[in-house]
């Protein structure tokens, strides 16, 4: 399979503070003039609006909220997360896409290398649930080669889901958002963001593992079927607003490679003292859904692998590794 990047390199010489013209283009890229009109007209269908002077040539008047590499990458203040980017308007998953990379590729998918889509055809969410991922929202995997063991790995999804929240802060500071163990991103209750963390393994290692973050944020939940839009929000919803979902990318790469860089050191208590102070359900009367069975309970700590601890009526503690939480409703447990 190739991994056709949309790309236009003539993007890293146009500018809103000068103008540039077509000889100097042509020059800087070793391309014809002829070429470089053609990139200006496929800029202009991304939405990319120019003021165009016969002699000085052109000079940017608006920017789409585009996802191209180079948007991303531009006064990116990260090491590694985001330096590396394949965009496309419309994928399966990029989740699948990032492993598919790295799996034919791995020498050369760098750390941090991110994927990125306007739209999933298959967007996978947890327990192989289908995750619906319409134009407008943020749908995004990065490759990381953590060296931990492989039975921390639920803290990678606790790590992602802390950098969420820290870009979405970064943002909108009032915003009232908490994470529900152990990958719910919530804003008043309501859903705006998924994490699905996926690796893989030889014998005890780690190869590679990809975090796919999947943020509601100028899509609408009416968007979605409507079973899952009750629960869901968007951060437009929020903000009643649109939002640069460049800006919100490159916050998400800074944070993480933040928060990453933590998880490396293997500060895991760290991680996991920031995780709850944002968490919604420590301390409360909660049912886990585990796929095999309903534990119900007090949910009293996370542990250094991301397990979730709960104390039943009859005083036993449960860890439980994976399951879906929902609060304990009056005559529950
Ligand atoms: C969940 O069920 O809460 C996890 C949802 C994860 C969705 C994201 S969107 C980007 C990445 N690609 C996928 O196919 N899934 C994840």
């Amino acid at each position: 399979m190739s991994f056709k990047n949309i790309d236009i390199p003539i993007i890293e010489h146009l500018s809103e503070n000068f103008f540039i013209n077509e000889e100097k283009l042509s020059d800087k890229l070793s391309i014809s003039r002829e070429d470089v009109k053609k990139q200006i007209q496929l800029l202009k269908k991304l939405g990319y609006n120019f003021y165009i002077d016969n002699l000085k040539g052109y000079r940017i008047i608006k920017r789409p909220d585009i996802l191209l590499p180079f948007e991303i990458k531009n006064n990116l203040a990260t090491r590694y997360i985001g330096k590396s980017v394949y965009y496309f308007p419309e994928l399966t998953s990029t989740n699948s896409v990032a492993n598919q990379m790295v799996r034919e590729n791995t020498d050369k998918i760098p750390e941090g290398t991110i994927v990125i889509a306007d739209k999933q055809g298959a967007g996978k969410g947890r327990s192989g649930k289908k995750w619906f991922s319409p134009v407008g929202g943020v749908w995004f995997s990065v490759v990381l080669y953590p060296k931990v063991d492989p039975s921390h790995i639920s803290l990678m999804t606790l790590t992602a889901a802390v950098a969420v929240v820290k870009a979405i802060n970064r943002l909108y500071s009032q915003i009232n958002i908490n994470i529900k163990w152990p990958n719910d991103i919530l804003i008043n209750g309501r859903k705006v963001c998924g994490i699905l963390t996926e690796m893989n393994t030889e014998g005890k290692k780690i190869k590679w593992i990809i975090v796919g973050v999947g943020i509601n944020v100028n899509n609408c939940s009416y968007q979605l079927p409507e079973d899952i839009s009750k629960g869901t929000i968007s951060l437009k919803e929020v903000t009643g607003k649109s939002i640069s979902r460049v800006k919100l990318i490159q916050h998400l790469c800074i944070e993480l490679e933040k928060v990453y860089e933590v998880l490396k050191e293997k500060s895991y208590s760290a991680i996991l003292e920031e995780w709850k102070s944002y968490n919604n359900i420590i301390g409360k009367e909660i049912k886990v859904n585990t796929g095999e069975n309903i534990i119900t309970g007090k949910a009293i700590d996370i542990n250094e692998k991301g397990t979730l601890i709960i104390k039943t009526k009859i005083g036993e503690i449960k860890e439980i590794i994976s399951g879906i939480v929902s609060p304990l409703k009056n005559g529950e447990g």
